[in-house]
């Protein structure tokens, strides 16, 4: 996810400290001294739970394959075999892969190719924050839709209103920030009724960490076939490579011609192009992030319950919880006792978002909850 604009004008304020190289040699790799940016310590020293990041890193398999790429650095990338596995991965033809640096950039192009000026957008509130800025910036419309009760996408909501169908609907699931799920028959009804010019974009960022849930099924496991769905994954989550930008969708050929124009020239670095073909095929690796994921989960919850707090049902690898006192004290909290979780949503003011961070992370954050003047005293 993105740095904040905040955090960002802080490390550009603090001018060359953020900037000093120093050699560094990377284990596996022969003769290759490279470059690596020391980051600031009032960074580095914040426990991060706020970007729903892999807190455990890449696989070893895939951490060898970026060593791999280093000394290729100055060559421009063939991205064919990279689209090419992920077809294979999916059941699909290579036309029907594109590739994004990072699923946001996937998202631009949505709404490059399907919205523009006077045309309407639809999501949620609150949802994954890049469409709406998107078409904010090209002068399109957006219409934010709450989620219901059971913080699932309000369907009916969604589709079309007295002044017509939107262009263009962008639906998360699961959703980031409430990692609640819109079960699968909701959306095929959904899809049934839309007229053939409104285009569906499907994030499953967090796929992996819903399978377990009867109510989920992935558009890519089991497709649609429908020249108007577009959907999306990610490398930055369960494959612990959001540093390294790649994203990608899964769509008609006729669909994504008209969204690659949209794309960056040579939009995916030579590290992750290699990175992704072993991330991919690390099957192991991806169970071995889910299954830990799962404890952690379990473990937030037992945490909450003893303190009785209700966090939402999670099918991700972060947790959406009513703090009940506003959610920017709250974080402040955190932030003073270096833990940063995650920003504001303005439509779940009391709410805070945890990113599950390793088992000493969430100790501390535990800790951290156990100082607050109220931590202990929510009966519901
Ligand atoms: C819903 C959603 N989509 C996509 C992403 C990832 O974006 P990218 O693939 O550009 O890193 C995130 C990351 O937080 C997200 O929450």
């Amino acid at each position: 996810m993105h740095i904040s604009r905040r955090r960002f004008l802080h490390s550009v304020s603090l001018g060359t400290a953020a900037g000093v190289l120093v050699p560094v040699s990377l284990p596996g790799v022969s003769n290759v001294s490279v470059l690596q940016s020391v980051q600031p310590k009032k960074i580095g020293k914040f426990i991060q739970l706020n970007h729903n990041e892999n807190a455990y890193g890449p696989s070893s398999k895939t951490l060898k394959s970026i060593q791999a790429a280093v000394p290729m650095a100055n060559r421009y990338v063939h991205h064919y075999e990279l689209a090419a596995r992920i077809a294979r991965f999916h059941g699909v033809r290579p036309s029907q892969v594109l590739l994004g640096c990072g699923s946001t950039e996937i998202m631009r192009m949505a709404v490059q190719a399907f919205l523009g000026y006077g045309k309407e957008l639809v999501q949620a509130a609150p949802t994954f924050h890049a469409p709406e800025s998107y078409a904010k910036l090209i002068g399109a419309k957006v219409r934010l839709v709450p989620l219901t009760a059971e913080f699932a996408h309000d369907l009916d909501g969604m589709s079309g209103t007295g002044s017509g169908a939107p262009d263009l609907v962008y639906i998360c699931n699961p959703n980031n920030p409430t990692a609640s799920i819109t079960p699968r028959k909701n959306l095929e009804d959904f899809l049934g009724q839309l007229p053939p010019t409104t285009y569906v974009l499907i994030d499953e960022a967090y796929h992996h960490y819903a399978q377990q849930s009867s109510r989920y099924v992935s558009f890519l496991d089991q497709p649609f076939n429908d020249e108007r769905v577009i959907v999306m994954r990610t490398f930055s989550i369960v494959y612990g490579l959001a540093g390294l930008r790649l994203g990608y969708a899964i769509a008609s050929p006729a669909t994504l011609k008209r969204m690659r124009p949209f794309a960056t020239l040579d939009n995916v670095n030579g590290m992750v192009a290699r990175a992704a073909i072993a991330a991919l095929e690390d099957q192991q690796a991806i169970e071995e992030c889910v299954r830990r994921n799962a404890n952690d989960r379990q473990e937030f919850f037992n945490q909450a319950v003893a303190r009785m707090l209700k966090p939402i049902d999670s099918h991700t690898n972060f947790v959406m919880m009513n703090a009940h006192h506003s959610a920017a004290e709250v974080t402040g909290h955190f932030r003073r006792n270096k833990i940063l979780i995650g920003q504001r949503f303005p439509a779940m003011d009391t709410y805070i978002r945890v990113s599950l961070g390793t088992p000493s992370e969430m100790r501390a954050f535990w800790r951290a909850w156990d100082l607050l003047p109220y931590a202990n005293m929510h009966h519901h």
